[in-house]
């Protein structure tokens, strides 16, 4: 059962125009660059059809030309999963990835993880704030048979590769030892993407020459996750993967928008992570942004305050983290903004940062540069372990006894307030998410409240939020460009096709 102060919030009153007693100086900055109440009161009605709309979206067999291309299909997925699971186990979707990652971790010890932008960036987000920060360097023991974590795949990028191949060669050895096998999910929903597809073919030559080309363990170890039809598809058919270990991204969810289907769920499941938990989290989004009225309403509220800020000229969009476990989620945040919002020549422009880190490079630029930023802190209330306290120590020349009996927790709280009340103090305008904790479950809301509340921003300003026609064009010239290219010579290339 969810308790109410799992829930997170967004706190935006910073962002408003405070009721001003007399002219001032600061209370005339306020007025040009904070957000007037009565604006956001305004908005509101409109906000609540918006919600209609996308409610009705999904119900859309077969959309209008002007609503197309539609994939809202990851409104409703985790209480699907959640109810399929409850009905057949281990013969539902979920119960599929569930197994499949149990299979993973039971057998290998390293995962490598191919993919990019909506095939990578939530499992990444995933990994970074759910996971041991050293996760890879524990020792098997204290990592309770969750296999360390590997990320390629997401650019091009020779050396990384060829490093990650190094530490393979040199740390498994006998591919009889589960200690010292590895395996790889690979994830493409289209199954053509370049990337992956390149990383992919030199990993599975690898992979070939470390089990044997001819080897039953690949067929163990190899999971990928695709379209219901892709190039991907294929080609684990012909490498014998049976169609029913390989899970489907279904074609009604984009793919910034699947970090509940397998993509994000099957590798949180390999590192042991409580994925039931993270879709019951999404889940109860869904559910408050569908019920709850404006005021009790955080997808609605995000999407509102944000589309107005916006549209007054703050067009840079900070999400700053104030955990460095979160920074990834803000990379994922800055996929679904950009690709979902940047078209026909208009959206926000999203800039992930990490609070007080960030604050040494760009704090100042924040307090007194160009005004067109508007900063959503991610704060978290609750951390995890004990707090490290500064202490009482002998030599005081750092001056810092005067704090002995104070935490981390008390730095990073003094930081933010001192950071947001700056800010205010120039009408520099700031807005905070806040989650009680970083949990499965608040990860699961965290996620489903970003996605939704860009959907209602994208119908808010008039832009489809799906698909994402800007980026057929650099691919389409980069493989006019790798045609001619030159072939290497043969002595060259490194052999990993061997075997294959
Ligand atoms: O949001 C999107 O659809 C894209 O960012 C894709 O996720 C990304 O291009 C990777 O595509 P694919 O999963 O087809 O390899």
């Amino acid at each position: 059962m969810q308790l109410p102060d799992e829930n997170i919030e967004y706190q935006f009153q910073r962002v408003l125009v405070p009721q001003a007693e007399a002219w001032t100086p600061l209370a005339e900055l306020q007025a040009q660059h904070l957000l007037p109440v009565e604006e956001l009161d305004k908005i509101k009605d409109r906000a609540l059809k918006v919600r209609g709309q996308v409610v009705a979206e999904r119900e859309l067999q077969n959309p209008p030309a002007n609503l197309r291309p539609l994939n809202p299909g990851f409104i409703d997925l985790p209480t699907k999963l959640l109810d399929g699971y409850k009905r057949k186990q281990d013969a539902s979707e979920l119960g599929r990835v569930l197994r499949l990652a149990q299979r993973l971790r039971d057998t290998v010890d390293r995962v490598v993880v191919l993919g990019i932008g909506g095939s990578y960036l939530a499992s990444r987000a995933i990994f970074d704030a759910l996971c041991h920060a050293h996760h890879n360097e524990m020792p098997a023991k204290l990592r309770m048979g969750k296999p360390r974590m590997y990320f390629e795949g997401n650019s091009i990028d020779n050396d990384p590769l060829q490093d990650l191949f190094e530490l393979l060669e040199n740390t498994c050895v006998d591919p009889d030892i589960v200690d010292e096998r590895w395996g790889v999910v690979v994830v493409s929903k289209s199954g053509d993407t370049l990337e992956t597809a390149a990383a992919y073919r030199a990993v599975r030559g690898e992979a070939a020459k470390f089990y044997g080309p001819k080897s039953e363990m690949l067929k163990k170890v190899v999971v990928p996750v695709t379209g219901a039809k892709s190039k991907l598809r294929d080609l684990a058919r012909a490498e014998g993967i049976a169609d029913d270990d390989i899970p489907t991204i279904p074609d009604d969810v984009g793919g910034r928008f699947s970090a509940f289907t397998a993509v994000g769920l099957l590798p949180a499941a390999v590192m042991g992570l409580d994925v039931r938990a993270m879709l019951l989290g999404a889940s109860a989004m869904t559910r408050r942004f569908v019920e709850e009225p404006f005021d009790r309403n955080p997808v609605l509220q995000f999407a509102a305050v944000n589309h107005l800020m916006t549209e007054r000229g703050k067009t840079t969009r900070v999400m700053s983290a104030w955990s460095k476990k979160l920074e990834a989620v803000c990379w994922w945040y800055d996929q679904l903004l950009a690709e979902s919002l940047g078209k026909n020549g208009r959206g926000p422009t999203p800039l992930t940062m990490v609070s007080t880190r960030d604050l040494h490079s760009r704090g100042q630029q924040h307090q007194d540069g160009t005004r067109d930023k508007l900063i959503n802190n991610l704060v978290v209330k609750q951390i995890k372990h004990p707090p490290v306290v500064l202490g009482m120590a002998d030599r005081n020349e750092d001056d810092l006894n005067q704090f002995s009996r104070k935490g981390q927790p008390d730095l990073l709280d003094a930081a933010l307030k001192g950071t947001n009340e700056a800010y205010a103090e120039v009408a520099r305008p700031t807005a905070d998410i806040t989650l009680p904790m970083i949990s499965e479950h608040t990860i699961g809301q965290l996620f489903q409240m970003l996605m939704l509340a860009t959907v209602v921003e994208g119908r808010l300003m008039g832009t489809n939020p799906y698909g994402q026609p800007g980026v057929q064009a650099y691919k389409a010239n980069t493989l006019r460009h790798l045609k001619a290219v030159p072939n290497l010579p043969k002595g060259e290339v490194r052999d990993q096709a061997k075997g294959v």
